[in-house]
């Protein structure tokens, strides 16, 4: 009925809202990280894994592409393939469910996180490592204030074991002298700061291994950054009319 719809969504709320500020919220100040498992139930988290493994079966994905691109060199820094999705496509209602479910984290623990006033976010990107032992070489995601704040990103691995199947995501915090091994496991969320604070890499997988990633936007760095793009290409078009 529509009142026990409602309360349920009220008991939601309240779980996620306990969720961030108990939780998330303290350990992405005290550590630049966060895991929460079982982030979906397994359920849903099948239906999102059916949808990218339906994306991955389709051939629809590409090679994933670096900012820079030096021709044919970009395979030996990051093996993955990936596709963009924005959730609403009819195939992939579920991973829009995932969205939803990331961007009520974020505005929920929105102000509480660093400096950031985070408004906004990237399309998501499923990504799969074929399991051919490539991986994605040692990076900060976004080391030039391109406006990109936290990393989020949902492992779809059922039975991984990472001595047998490698894959683990290794942060190597800043100034610090420890690294962070995160296993790609099914149902598990990692949320991380983008900035040179994380650098990390994909160690070589040898499994078929999915996630999907989606990067949220502090409001200024992004004006920021787009004001610069927009500065730099206003420029090249003087140079070139010239
Ligand atoms: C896609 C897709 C596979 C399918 O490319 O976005 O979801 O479900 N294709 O048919
Ligand atoms: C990336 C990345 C980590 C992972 O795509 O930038 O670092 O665990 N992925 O898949
Ligand atoms: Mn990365």
């Amino acid at each position: 009925t529509r009142s026990n719809r409602a309360k349920s969504n009220e008991r939601k709320r309240i779980k996620t809202h306990k969720l961030v500020l108990q939780y998330i919220v303290p350990c992405m100040n005290s550590y630049g990280l966060c895991i929460v498992d079982y982030f979906l139930g397994v359920r849903i988290g099948e239906r999102v894994l059916q949808e990218v493994r339906r994306i991955h079966q389709s051939g629809h994905m590409q090679d994933g592409q670096l900012v820079s691109q030096k021709q044919g060199k970009s395979k030996d820094i990051r093996g993955d393939e990936i596709a963009w999705v924005d959730g609403t496509e009819s195939s992939c209602l579920n991973i829009g469910y995932l969205l939803t479910r990331m961007d009520k984290l974020i505005t929920c623990a929105d102000g509480r996180l660093d400096k950031f006033k985070i408004r906004g976010r990237h399309k998501a990107m499923v990504a799969c490592y074929p399991g051919n032992g490539a991986g994605y070489v040692k990076h900060v995601d976004n080391p030039n204030a391109d406006g990109r704040c936290v990393t989020c990103i949902y492992y779809l691995n059922k039975n991984w074991n990472a001595k047998e199947h490698g894959g683990l995501l290794r942060i190597f915090p800043e100034g610090k002298s420890y690294v962070a091994d995160i296993e790609p496991l099914f149902d598990r969320l990692l949320l991380f700061w983008s900035d040179r604070r994380n650098p990390h890499e994909v160690q070589p997988s040898y499994a078929t291994r999915y996630a999907i990633t989606v990067w949220y936007f502090d409001s200024e760095e992004r004006a920021e950054a787009k004001r610069k793009f927009r500065d730099l290409t206003a420029t090249s078009q003087e140079g070139s009319s010239s």
